[in-house]
């Protein structure tokens, strides 16, 4: 069983003040050894000052997206030798925000799980189906296409390398969670198709994570943690998720 992983994602959120103050807290409550692995992604121009804050913690961190291209005349962009550069681990491709907000392709997402490989960070792609999909029975159908663009690309062996979040569009920052066996459900359908590959590979839930529903969530056999957006901004309600997700490596 791949080991616990809870990955903060703070979206367009904070300030320079906010985020220290943010992860003051973090680290005054997740000190020491744990089992479960932690990390935060942050906007671009707080990676600097999140990497300083967080050094000599274990606390690992990343970003909430890369461009696929490696360097050159692509103004706004950030690349993936840049994130590695600022000491990142972690590189979110393909949150549904931004497939729907930026109209990000499964082809796209693929070239930008590439480019994060290439340069030794771990990406984490997400993946997920909206409500028209889920009502319409074809969650398992969007979910795996998706998958598969990714394993085009980079080949299937390189899933080993990643972290995969299936965050159901209709569940994020709505309140609304899918219930345990629902997530289940669409995990176990992951873990089978990304095969012997994706034996370690964590499988992350996404959508509404909070301290009261994380552990019955990290508890079914292929839910491996969670990407948690709303919850991480809140040190003591991001802690707790974290610490539910401890429990589970018991
Ligand atoms: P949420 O967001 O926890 O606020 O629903 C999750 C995500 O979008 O990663």
């Amino acid at each position: 069983m791949p080991r616990p992983l809870v990955v903060g994602n703070w979206k367009m959120n904070g300030s320079r003040r906010s985020t220290a103050e943010l992860l003051e807290g973090l680290l005054q409550r997740w000190q020491g050894v744990h089992k479960a692995e932690v990390a935060v992604c942050a906007p671009f121009v707080y990676l600097a000052q999140v990497g300083r804050q967080l050094a000599d913690s274990r606390i690992r961190y990343g970003a909430q997206d890369l461009s696929p291209h490696d360097d050159g005349a692509y103004t706004g962009d950030i690349s993936a030798a840049m994130l590695s550069d600022m000491l990142c681990s972690f590189v979110i491709v393909g949150h549904s925000e931004r497939r729907s907000i930026h109209r990000e392709s499964n082809e796209l997402v693929a070239e930008k799980a590439a480019a994060a490989l290439a340069a030794g960070l771990t990406p984490i792609i997400c993946v997920g189906e909206s409500l028209e999909q889920r009502e319409s029975n074809e969650t398992l159908q969007v979910v795996e296409a998706q998958l598969k663009a990714v394993a085009e690309r980079i080949g299937a062996e390189r899933y080993a390398s990643t972290v995969v979040a299936y965050e159901p569009v209709w569940a994020i920052g709505t309140g609304k969670t899918a219930s345990p066996e629902q997530a289940q459900e669409v995990h176990s359908f992951i873990r089978r198709q990304l095969g012997a590959n994706g034996a370690d590979t964590p499988i992350l839930y996404g959508g509404s994570v909070k301290p009261d529903n994380a552990e019955e969530l990290f508890r079914q056999a292929d839910i491996d943690g969670g990407l948690i957006g709303g919850a991480s901004l809140d040190a003591e309600q991001f802690t707790q998720i974290c610490e539910a997700a401890d429990r589970i490596a018991d």
